[in-house]
């Protein structure tokens, strides 16, 4: 493993060096059931629709909310457009991991002087709210990003969106706050370009980087580097499959989702405890941790806040690095093909990704592609 750690402020000011998540949009089979699967599930709240009844004739978009987190879910209606082969390529999967930016047409020029494709040039969207500015570019597989300018926007969400307020008041309520990072799994040998990708389109750097020594089990391996903006709020890791005995998790990903994509977003959350403790009664589904596991984890990352007879029984796992620690879990993925999940994390100081969860992490999910015969 190497470790860089950027110093936040030593980069110089470009129209991508202020940037935050702003939404992420999922192309899937029927949005109407979906949100309300994320609804019910991990506690999200319906805040905006566009549809035919708002004007918009071929595609029905809800957008959910929790704290910080938008997460808009999109279905065709006429099944012979983008969206559908996009669907019947990839099965429910991420479309756009959009950027919020103070200057869109800065970061859009930006980006593709540093050779980013553009699919939408700059365009300003109005209405009786106010203005945005978007542009969107291509990154791997059929990933885009859009970059959104809200210059004080005061809509539901954007321009075209209604306000359609709804909660399913039953669920048990987690705390979810932001995305933390947002993985991509690209082909075999693409790590490296599309890292350089992130370097020159956005002026990221290298956080930190895996080998397969780093990630390997007796059966499986990968490797992983870490692109982030300076100020650490935008943290894109890229895997791509390494050989081992058996097939890698990521060339499972890649068989299922038929090319490059997202694999896994990452939330935040301040309370991960109680968090876990709701979504497992709200039906999600998480990987399973050995026993084993929990035997020498007060010896591997010393005294911390949490009861570790707690974290066993939920079956959370824990990092340390020099900064402080971390706790995580992964939930099984969120659609039949075995793409894309969620994984939940609570940092207390630390920003690592969970390299010492690595092994007890990929053994989890060597059994469940045993179970699918995928391995
Ligand atoms: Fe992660």
């Amino acid at each position: 493993m190497s470790t860089t750690h950027a110093s936040p402020g030593a980069e110089p000011t470009t129209p991508l060096s202020q940037i935050d998540w702003d939404h992420i949009e999922f192309y899937v089979g029927n949005a109407k059931q979906a949100s309300q699967f994320y609804q019910c599930t991990f506690g999200f709240e319906q805040i905006a629709y566009a549809g035919p009844e708002t004007g918009l004739h071929d595609r029905a978009s809800y957008v959910l909310e929790q704290n910080d987190l938008r997460f808009v879910l999109t279905s065709s209606l006429r099944g012979d457009d983008a969206i559908a082969e996009h669907v019947k390529l990839h099965g429910d999967g991420v479309r756009d991991v959009a950027i919020r930016v103070n200057d869109t047409r800065g970061a859009w020029e930006m980006a593709v002087r540093g050779g980013a494709r553009s699919i939408l040039d700059p365009i300003e969207r109005r209405d009786d709210r106010g203005r945005v500015v978007v542009a969107t570019i291509a990154t791997y597989g059929d990933t885009l990003h859009t970059f959104v300018q809200r210059d004080g926007y005061e809509g539901a969400f954007l321009p075209g969106f209604v306000p359609a307020r709804k909660a399913y008041g039953r669920s048990s309520k987690p705390h979810l706050l932001a995305i933390d990072h947002c993985v991509g799994n690209v082909g075999w040998g693409e790590m490296d370009a599309w890292g350089e990708f992130y370097q020159k389109v956005f002026g990221f750097s290298q956080l930190i980087s895996f080998d397969d020594k780093d990630i390997s089990t007796e059966y499986t391996a990968l490797k992983s580097k870490v692109m982030s903006d300076a100020r650490h709020r935008v943290k894109f890791p890229i895997n791509e499959p390494a050989h081992g005995k058996k097939k890698s998790q990521i060339e499972e990903y890649l068989d299922f989702y038929r090319g490059s994509g997202v694999q896994h977003i990452a939330i935040r959350t301040d309370d991960i405890v109680a968090t876990i403790d709701a979504l497992r009664e709200n039906g999600v589904e998480f990987l399973d941790t050995p026993d084993s596991y929990y035997d020498d984890l007060r010896a591997r990352v010393g005294e911390i806040d949490e009861n570790i007879d707690v974290l066993h029984q939920r079956k959370i796992l824990v990092d340390r690095d020099d900064q402080g620690y971390m706790l995580q879990i992964f939930t099984k993925p969120l659609q039949d093909r075995p793409t894309v999940f969620f994984e939940i994390i609570q940092r207390k100081g630390s920003l690592s990704f969970g390299k010492g969860n690595f092994k007890a992490l990929f053994v989890s999910i060597e059994k469940e592609q045993e179970k699918r015969g995928t391995l």
